[in-house]
């Protein structure tokens, strides 16, 4: 056990989903996707004070609206994580560097929630990873993912995650726009139930043949199939973006962040001419699992 003023300190990487398919609609009331997800080096930073003060604590340039409060999804997984072992979170304190936007996504609430579950699971020691993976299903659906990282095939609602050769190094340019919408995730499912469903076929072509180099052009994601209706803006941002740059930017998951993706070298070129559009932009690039 460590002192009680000892404070682990982790990463929490965001990530771009590749290929993000929503292929059906489930029983249970969420739908089945089949996405290829990627972690990226922009990250928040966690850190855990195992002797308190309890409670968790926010800081950093994406700091807003992120709940300072037992209703963070960091905080709940210590507390699913808890639970399923017999060791109350207690006098846990959780401390977030928001370095990654919310609600834009790019997993960043989900990522910060895995990071607590590893760095438990250093301070508690001995748990075996059907507990973390447990813990990481029942707070959400890319919690599980972002317990690996790196790149990665995800099916079921998210949970059920294969691991896939690293992808060698990518830039990425994120766009975030100022605002987003409430219940943004559910919301964007909802609208997609409307539609009929697609067939899905790209994850399962970028598993059986990585591609050694991917680009904005390539990436597939269902939710562009609403979300220049739901969110209001994108689809000018979207071309004006295209126009300044020269090249596909693609939504990052439910949204509302736009992202290219393409050769490290062109980044800093892309983002600076990205400049002056109603949005943060932010250049990185693509890791893999090393950074836990
Ligand atoms: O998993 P997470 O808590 O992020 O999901 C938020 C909401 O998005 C769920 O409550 C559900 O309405 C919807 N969802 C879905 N199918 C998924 C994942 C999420 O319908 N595979």
């Amino acid at each position: 056990m460590s002192a009680p003023d000892r404070a682990r300190v982790g990463l929490a990487p965001a990530k771009v989903n590749l290929v993000l398919e929503v292929v059906g609609r489930r029983a249970d009331g969420y739908h089945e996707i089949d996405t290829i997800l990627q972690t990226l080096a922009l990250a928040d930073g966690v850190t855990l004070r195992p002797g308190g003060p309890p409670g968790v604590s926010v800081t950093g340039p994406f700091a807003g609206g992120v709940p300072a409060d037992e209703t963070n999804l960091a905080w709940r997984a210590a507390v699913a994580l808890g639970g399923i072992v017999g060791r109350p979170p207690g006098s846990l304190g959780i401390h977030l560097d928001k370095q990654i936007p919310a609600a834009g996504g790019l997993g960043g609430g989900a990522s910060d929630a895995a990071t607590v579950l590893r760095l438990l699971e250093a301070e508690w020691g001995g748990l075996p990873q059907a507990a973390l993976l447990e813990a990481a299903s029942s707070i959400g659906s890319d919690e599980a993912f972002f317990l690996l990282g790196g790149t990665a095939r995800a099916t079921g609602r998210g949970e059920r995650v294969t691991p896939l050769p690293g992808l060698p190094p990518h830039g990425v340019v994120l766009f975030v726009p100022p605002g987003t919408i409430e219940r943004k995730t559910a919301s964007m499912f909802a609208a997609l139930g409307r539609l009929p469903f697609e067939h899905a076929c790209a994850a399962g072509e970028f598993t059986r043949h990585p591609p050694g180099r991917v680009t904005a052009g390539q990436v597939v994601n269902s939710f562009e199939r609403v979300a220049f209706d739901v969110f209001p803006g994108l689809a000018g941002l979207q071309a004006g973006l295209e126009a300044a740059i020269g090249e596909p930017v693609r939504l990052a998951g439910a949204g509302p962040t736009l992202f290219w993706i393409g050769p490290t070298a062109q980044a800093a070129g892309v983002a600076s001419a990205a400049r002056g559009m109603d949005c943060t932009v932010i250049a990185t690039e693509t890791v893999g699992p090393q950074w836990r």
